[in-house]
């Protein structure tokens, strides 16, 4: 910590336990005491451009009055009650905008209060999809390698289980099948032998479309969620989509399954949900699943009620988000941010270390060789005066949607120098 680090850091950092952090070798973390569309304020006065939008959800920019207003408003009136035998207009008006985004079937939503959450929450669905109709052994998911669905325990076991973070947590997980991506005839092959051969202990197939995202911002083309469907379909299996990084416009269309053309079963939601302002989750399963709880059996019925279920606040804050995907031009921000990217990432080719350079959407990608000093070259970009986390072998951006172009413009530039002269050093 520096000399002028403020009294709450010095006193309240020694009780703190930050994320996906070795506490011992960590660096310590920026305070932040403000931001502001796509800037955050450090409690020295400096100010970074954020290439990151909080972990992709601040899609409208920080504190964007109309969200802010509705959240005001919504605290006045009720900042939380219960959902169980209670409910409020922000959760009933969300869930029928969100539901009027879906595809007609996925018409049934149900909330919680974080990206993990809703997964497992998917993934329960799921399993009792199978359960109320008598099929007792259908307690396994096929997911994919360079996936990641979160940190809870039934969403580890469908990450990566090596390249992800919980390789550690292998012997005490459920079991799953992981598969490559059928990015390939080749794969495509070994994807329809696996499901012929797991297909009846399958509860469901479980993605991440278009882009495998925290496992390292892998594409994939939409073919592939064609191929996947079309398996699941096959063999009655139900198609679990995480759009939790992916929706609301990330890569380029509204929701990601849409630009392949596919309806999944179920697809969970959060991060973008709120505009970034508040946790949210949400499982919006489609009414054959939904059918599959009615009946006159109570056991039947799906047992999950997070205490802040579709709390009002942050309901109130994703209809303010849905309001300004109506009123601005989010999609085609999107696609300017695209092309941005596309030529200010451009130089990163010619770099040594650098094996490739990609762009979908708002979402552009660095990926190196290695990067052998990961802090250093956050150090680095922080210096520089902007806000890009770094993580395995890759640099990404993933900015706010109504990020200026001379901000944009310097986050890449930024990025293209702190690299040629990581370089030129030998770190990367
Ligand atoms: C695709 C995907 N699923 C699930 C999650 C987990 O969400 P949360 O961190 O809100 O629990 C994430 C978070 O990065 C994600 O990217």
């Amino acid at each position: 910590m520096s000399a002028g680090s403020p009294n709450w850091l010095t006193r309240g950092l020694p009780h703190l336990w930050l994320p996906y952090s070795q506490m011992q070798t960590a660096a310590p973390p920026l305070p932040v005491v403000a931001t502001q569309g796509t800037r955050i304020k450090l409690a020295d006065g400096r100010e970074l451009i954020d290439g990151i939008a909080s972990w992709w959800t601040a899609c409208h920019g920080y504190n964007h009055p109309h969200i802010r207003e509705a959240v005001i408003r919504q605290l006045d009136a009720m900042p939380h009650i219960m959902l169980g035998g209670l409910v409020h207009e922000q959760a009933a008006r969300l869930a029928t905008r969100l539901t009027a985004l879906m595809p007609r079937r996925l018409d049934r939503v149900f909330f919680s209060d974080s990206g993990s959450v809703s997964v497992e929450v998917a993934m329960k669905m799921a399993i009792q999809y199978r359960l109320n109709q008598g099929e007792a052994r259908r307690g396994k998911f096929l997911a994919f390698r360079g996936a990641y669905h979160g940190d809870t325990f039934a969403c580890m076991s469908v990450c990566d289980p090596e390249e992800g973070m919980h390789a550690l947590f292998s012997g005490v997980l459920p079991r799953q099948i992981i598969a490559e991506l059928p990015t390939d005839e080749a794969r495509l092959g070994v994807f329809d032998r696996l499901l012929e051969q797991h297909a009846h202990e399958l509860a469901g197939i479980l993605v991440e479309p278009l882009v495998q995202g925290a496992g390292g911002m892998i594409f994939h083309a939409p073919e592939v969620l064609r191929h996947i469907r079309a398996g699941a379909d096959r063999h009655g299996l139900l198609l679990i989509a995480d759009e939790i990084f992916t929706g609301f416009g990330r890569t380029g269309t509204m929701f990601a399954c849409e630009a392949a053309g596919i309806v999944p079963d179920i697809v969970t939601l959060s991060k973008a949900l709120t505009g970034g302002t508040l946790g949210l989750g949400a499982t919006i399963a489609s009414s054959v699943v939904f059918d599959a709880f009615l009946s006159d059996r109570p056991e039947h019925a799906l047992m999950h009620g997070p205490t802040f279920m579709a709390n009002p606040l942050a309901c109130a804050a994703a209809n303010a988000s849905l309001d300004l995907f109506e009123t601005e031009p989010r999609l085609a921000q999107v696609a300017k941010i695209s092309a941005r990217l596309t030529s200010g990432l451009e130089p990163c080719r010619d770099i040594p270390g650098v094996r490739d350079v990609r762009v979908k959407g708002a979402i552009g990608v660095v990926e190196l060789e290695k990067i052998s000093d990961l802090n250093d070259l956050k150090r680095r970009l922080v210096e520089a005066g902007v806000w890009v986390r770094p993580f395995g072998r890759i640099v990404y951006l993933t900015p706010a949607f109504t990020i200026e172009d001379a901000d944009l413009a310097t986050l890449t530039s930024t990025i293209v120098a702190v690299l040629q002269d990581f370089s030129r050093n030998g770190a990367a």
